[in-house]
Parts: structure tokens; C-alpha cells; sequence
């Protein structure tokens, strides 16, 4: 509701700015100065002939002197008498960052009384503000560049399955089952699936969702679209972020790097050269997804997702920091959606029997010979138990 509220003030202000700047450029040239009007005035630059007046940014201080209408030396007062409706003075105190009243408390709005961030000048930059800086990096490079990537990653997925297909098992199924993932281990992982299927769609959809949905559905749709996505994201990030957790806790221990997993990973896996390079309990390329894709990806989005929900206790929210956040966030997004793309494929179209294993929390012992050979030599030694959690599955005949 409070959103709603600045979101409706930020409009009425933008009108305000807006109608402000209309007057200025579609009122008659300034009259010449008289005793009562006051200080000399330039006259605002006329387009010669048509006497329109050249829109200009009131923020800008022009470097040649010649050109500065002195707008900068007016006070309100004096423009009132001179330019009616044409209130610039105030409005570049505004873009200086000049902080107004707000009845807001400083610790929930710091930056409540600041109506917009304030311009600064880079040397050898533009005029700028932060704002308008994020809004590029968020236009011309987030948005293309990562949609570029999601593209390219599901076309090149895409291929694979169309010239690899299925990686089958070469041998028959024995029959002997082992129990790969427990209950819990399961419904861990698949909580945390859903949280981030949702996740994954609502922010696709919110970040490139205009581009392709918005022509096809019109804006009264898309609109009520994106306000149910949003929505589902803001709540299904907690979910995600706990079950994130409980997952990287649940799995650490297997995925401590090994011997043989440089050798896996050199080897791509040696999934396309018929033998596959032997694993224990999760090979190179899981852990590879395990400590870049979990770990350190799924930390940094909840991270900055947090952030944007405000759900960090102490944080000051200004500006800049949601601005970073986003950009933390979507790059991030974007980088992890790419990799769960991979083991989403992996572990359903790309592998016989692998989401057998994560569905029923069993597989058979071929799968465990041919993908995980001493994870299996483990369980044959007596060093793991192939039924770990207390009960079998019914139907599941656990036997080595
Ligand atoms: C949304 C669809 C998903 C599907 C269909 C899926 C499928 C699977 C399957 C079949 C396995 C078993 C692989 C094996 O037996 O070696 C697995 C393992 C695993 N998945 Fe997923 N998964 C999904 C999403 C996720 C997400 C979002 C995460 C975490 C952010 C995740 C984390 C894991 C982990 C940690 C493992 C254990 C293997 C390892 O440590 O690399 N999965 N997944």
C-alpha cells in the first residue's frame, strides 16, 4: 500500500515536472526587461523563424558562459515574475539531491525526502544521475546480453539432445535396487526445485516478459500477469532460500572434492565416448553445479534478494543500494538459470534413470555401475549402507 502511495506521489511529481516544462517551452518568448521585471533575463533560445522555444535539460550548466540563459542565478521569485509556470530553479535544486520534508521515518525511508538522485558529471562523462546510469546497465546490457545467453544455452541444449540424445544404460537393469536419495534428501531437494521453478519463471517473465508475452497477450493481461509473478516470487524467495540451505547442508559432504573428479572433468565425463570415467556418490560436473551453481550463485541471489525485500535487518535501503542489489541479482539470476538449465536436462531428457532416482529415492544397480561406479564399489565394500534411511521404500527390493 505504502508502495502504491510513492508510486502514485513519484507519478503526480513526474506530472508536475512534466506540465512545468511544457509551459516553459510552449509560453511566449520572455518580454524584454523593465524596471519591473526585475534583474536582466536572457532570453530562453527561440528557434529562428518559427519563434518556438528549443527544449533544453534545466539541469545541464552549459560550459561557454555565452550560452547559459542564467537560469542558475534566478530565484523562484524572479523566474515566477519572468517565466511564469517555468520553476527550473527549484527543479535543479531537486536534481542537486537537495532533501525536502517527508513525513516518512528515517529509519523505514532514508532517502524519503530526496525526490530524485542527484546528477553528477564523471570526468569525461555525461551529465548523469545513478538512476538513469542503473536504467542503461539494466536496458542495454543486462536484458539483451543475458537473454542473449539464456537463448544461446537452451539452443546449444537444444542441439545436444538432437545429435546425443538420451545417454541409455548399455547394460540391462539387474533388478537390484539402492537407495540413492532418502526422503528426506528428496524432499528437500524438491522443495527448493519448485521454489526455483518458480522463481526462475516469474523472473523470466518479469525481465523479458514484454518482448515476447506482452505483444501476444496485450497490456491489461500481461499487467495482471506480472502483478500475480511478482507476487509469487516475493514469496517463494524465503521458501527457496531455507530449502537452499537445508539442500547445500544435506549434500556438502558428498560433494567435497575427490581424486578422480579433475579427471572427470578433463574428460567431459567421458559420457560421449561410451565409458563413462568412474564417480563416487556425485561426479566432477555435479560438484562443478554444487559449488558454482548452489553454493556460490544460490548465496549471491539470495543475498541481493533479500536485500530487495527489505528483509535485512540494520541495512540503510537509499537508492543505490536496490540499485546494486538488482544488478547483483539479475546477473546472477541469469548465470544460475543457465546452469540448472544443464542439470535440469541432465538429470530428466539427458540421463536414463537418473530422475528415477530422485522421484522414487531409488536406482538400479546398472545405473549406479555405469554412472557412479565407486559410489557402488562403496556400497558392495560395506563402506555405505544401500538402504540409508530406516525403512524401504515398499515395492524397492534393496539387495547388493
Ligand atoms: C527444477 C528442476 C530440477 C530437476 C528436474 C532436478 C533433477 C535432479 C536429479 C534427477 C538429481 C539426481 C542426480 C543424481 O542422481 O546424480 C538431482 C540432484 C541434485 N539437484 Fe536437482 N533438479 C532440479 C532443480 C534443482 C535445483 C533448483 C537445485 C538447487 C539449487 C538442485 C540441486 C541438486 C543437488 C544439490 C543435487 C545432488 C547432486 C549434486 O550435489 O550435484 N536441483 N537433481
Amino acid at each position: 500500500m505504502k508502495n502504491a502511495f510513492s508510486i502514485a506521489s513519484a507519478l503526480a511529481l513526474t506530472l508536475v515536472l512534466f506540465s512545468g516544462n511544457l509551459g516553459a517551452q510552449t509560453a511566449p518568448a520572455p518580454a524584454p526587461e523593465t524596471a519591473a521585471a526585475g534583474p536582466a533575463v536572457q532570453a530562453a533560445p527561440a528557434d529562428a523563424g518559427t519563434g518556438a522555444i528549443k527544449s533544453q535539460n534545466i539541469f545541464e550548466v552549459k560550459p561557454d558562459a555565452s550560452q547559459e540563459p542564467g537560469y542558475a542565478t534566478q530565484t523562484n521569485g524572479e523566474r515566477v515574475r519572468v517565466q511564469p509556470g517555468n520553476n527550473a530553479p527549484m527543479w535543479r535544486q531537486v536534481g542537486s539531491g537537495v532533501a525536502g520534508y517527508s513525513s516518512l521515518p528515517k529509519s523505514e525511508a532514508p532517502e524519503a525526502g530526496v525526490l530524485i538522485q542527484p546528477y553528477v558529471q564523471y570526468p569525461g562523462s555525461r551529465l548523469t544521475n545513478a538512476g538513469e546510469a542503473w536504467r542503461q546497465t539494466r536496458n542495454q546490457w543486462i536484458i539483451p546480453y543475458g537473454g542473449a545467453l539464456v537463448l544461446i544455452v537452451l539452443g546449444a541444449i537444444g542441439i545436444f539432445y538432437w545429435r546425443v540424445g538420451t545417454i541409455k544404460l548399455h547394460e540391462k537393469p539387474t533388478g537390484r535396487k539402492l537407495e540413492r536419495f532418502t526422503p528426506f534428501e528428496r524432499s528437500a531437494h524438491w522443495a527448493n526445485a519448485i521454489a526455483f521453478s518458480i522463481l526462475a519463471i516469474s523472473g523470466l517473465v518479469m525481465a523479458f516478459g514484454k518482448f515476447f508475452l506482452l505483444p501476444l497477450m496485450g497490456t491489461t493481461l500481461f499487467g495482471w500477469l506480472t502483478y500475480v509473478l511478482k507476487n509469487a516470487h516475493n514469496f517463494a524467495g524465503p521458501v527457496f532460500a531455507v530449502s537452499l540451505l537445508i539442500v547445500i547442508i544435506t549434500f556438502v559432504r558428498d560433494n567435497l572434492p575427490a581424486k578422480g573428479d579433475l579427471d572427470w572433468l578433463l574428460k567431459g565425463g567421458g559420457m560421449l565416448g561410451g565409458e563413462e570415467v568412474k564417480s563416487g556418490r556425485f561426479n566432477g560436473g555435479e560438484k562443478v553445479v554444487f559449488w558454482g551453481g548452489v553454493f556460490l550463485l544460490g548465496l549471491i541471489v539470495v543475498g541481493s534478494g533479500l536485500v530487495m525485500d527489505k528483509l535485512i535487518p540494520g541495512l540503510g535501503y537509499e537508492r543505490s543500494t536496490m540499485q546494486l542489489a538488482h544488478m547483483v541479482h539479475s546477473v546472477s539470476n541469469i548465470l544460475m538459470v543457465v546452469m540448472f538449465m544443464g542439470h535440469i536436462y541432465l538429470g530428466t531428457l539427458g540421463t536414463e534413470g537418473a530422475y528415477q532416482g530422485m522421484k522414487t529415492g531409488y536406482v538400479d544397480e546398472t545405473w549406479a555401475k555405469e554412472h557412479h561406479a565407486l559410489w557402488l564399489e562403496d556400497i558392495k565394500s560395506g563402506k555405505i549402507p544401500a538402504q540409508r534411511s530406516p525403512t524401504p521404500v515398499p515395492g524397492q527390493t534393496v539387495q547388493v
